[in-house]
């Protein structure tokens, strides 16, 4: 059964995203939406996609059963209105990271999906990464015991431009967010939500934060600590620590291609599971299992966890004296 994807969007992610759809079986890109037909028959064009227009052409698509699923890839305080009209209108999303600029606004949209009983996910990739699916097995399997630390950093130095979506505070702007949300989601997959949440940082010259570490703490002892920096590029190393061993996902940890499983004094076992594409595939047909499957929620990317690791974002702004809002959108 063929998927129609609508794209919400022309930028950077979205073409990345949708280069990456065309090697998805049963994947048809049906229709581009942006703040400007032009710019969306220029993306459709690129892509091979039947039909483009504004957001709210797209948005009536949906409506018209012309499309059955819409892909958000707008800065985030962007993605709040245009979810809620894609749900309003019966059409099943894919939400772009950080899933909202706010928890409110993340709050307002599962209420929304689950209300309508339309499919909604957070297009968190890492997880759907076959490397990372292996690490999740492993774990299952008592392979390094209990997971009790995580520990994550994900830095990428970018020159500090007030103009680029990337700082601007309009546009959801900082580390936090763009970066800090891919160790925090790695930590919640696999502790699930912490009990307290300690976070310091550094910020640019217009309030934006340039840098934090995280410390998240569970009251039965578990921990991780994790940092995310627009200011300094990390290695970008992840490891899942266990009671009787560990797992590293190799860097960059976003999108591992290999984990190196440590079990006590035995030599490290290095495990290969490349990725398809850029990564972006395996997201994209865990949509389209769920959707054939007629699931209102992926089992591996729950709303649940989307809004748990929210809250997280938002102790950490809160403590870094950064306050977000979500942005409207024309439609
Ligand atoms: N998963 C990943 O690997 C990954 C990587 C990068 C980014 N992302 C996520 O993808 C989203 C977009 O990031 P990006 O790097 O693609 O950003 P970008 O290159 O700046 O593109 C954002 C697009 O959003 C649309 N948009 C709608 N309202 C806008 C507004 N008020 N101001 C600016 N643009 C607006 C624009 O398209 P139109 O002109 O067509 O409306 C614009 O091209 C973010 O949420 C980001 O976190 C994910």
């Amino acid at each position: 059964m063929t998927t129609r994807w609508g794209i919400a969007a022309t930028g950077r992610m979205a073409a990345a995203f949708t280069s990456d759809l065309l090697l998805v079986p049963d994947a048809e890109v049906a229709f581009v939406g942006s703040r400007s037909a032009d710019s969306a028959a220029e993306f459709a064009g690129r892509f091979g996609a039947s039909a483009s227009g504004t957001y709210r052409d797209l948005v009536e698509a949906g409506r018209a059963g012309e499309v059955d699923v819409v892909y958000v890839a707008t800065p985030h305080p962007q993605h709040h209105d245009l979810a809620l009209a894609a749900i309003e209108a019966g059409t099943p999303l894919l939400v772009e990271k950080a899933f909202t600029a706010t928890l409110a606004g993340a709050e307002e949209v599962v209420a929304a999906a689950r209300a309508a009983e339309v499919f909604c996910m957070e297009a968190m990739w890492t997880r759907f990464q076959p490397a990372l699916a292996l690490a999740r097995e492993l774990v299952a399997a008592g392979e390094i015991g209990d997971v009790v630390m995580v520990q994550a950093d994900f830095g990428a130095h970018r020159a500090f431009d007030p103009e680029s979506r990337l700082f601007d505070l309009s546009l959801g702007g900082g580390s936090v967010l763009d970066l800090g949300v891919y160790p925090i989601s790695l930590a919640q997959h696999f502790l699930g939500r912490p009990d307290r949440v300690v976070a310091t940082g550094t910020h640019y010259p217009n309030g934006a934060d340039a840098s934090a570490a995280i410390h998240l703490a569970w009251a039965d002892g578990r921990a991780a600590a994790l940092t995310g920096s627009l200011s300094s590029s990390t290695p970008g190393r992840a490891v899942l620590v266990g009671t009787t061993g560990s797992i590293e996902l190799e860097p960059p940890f976003h999108h591992p291609s290999r984990v190196v499983v440590r079990r006590g004094d035995e030599e490290p076992e290095v495990m290969e599971r490349p990725a398809r594409g850029s990564g972006y595939v395996h997201q994209a047909e865990e949509v389209q299992r769920c959707l054939a499957a007629g699931l209102a929620e992926s089992p591996v990317m729950p709303l649940t966890d989307t809004l748990d690791v929210q809250w997280v974002l938002e102790e950490c702004l809160d403590q870094l004296g950064i306050d977000m809002a979500e942005a409207p959108v024309e439609l």
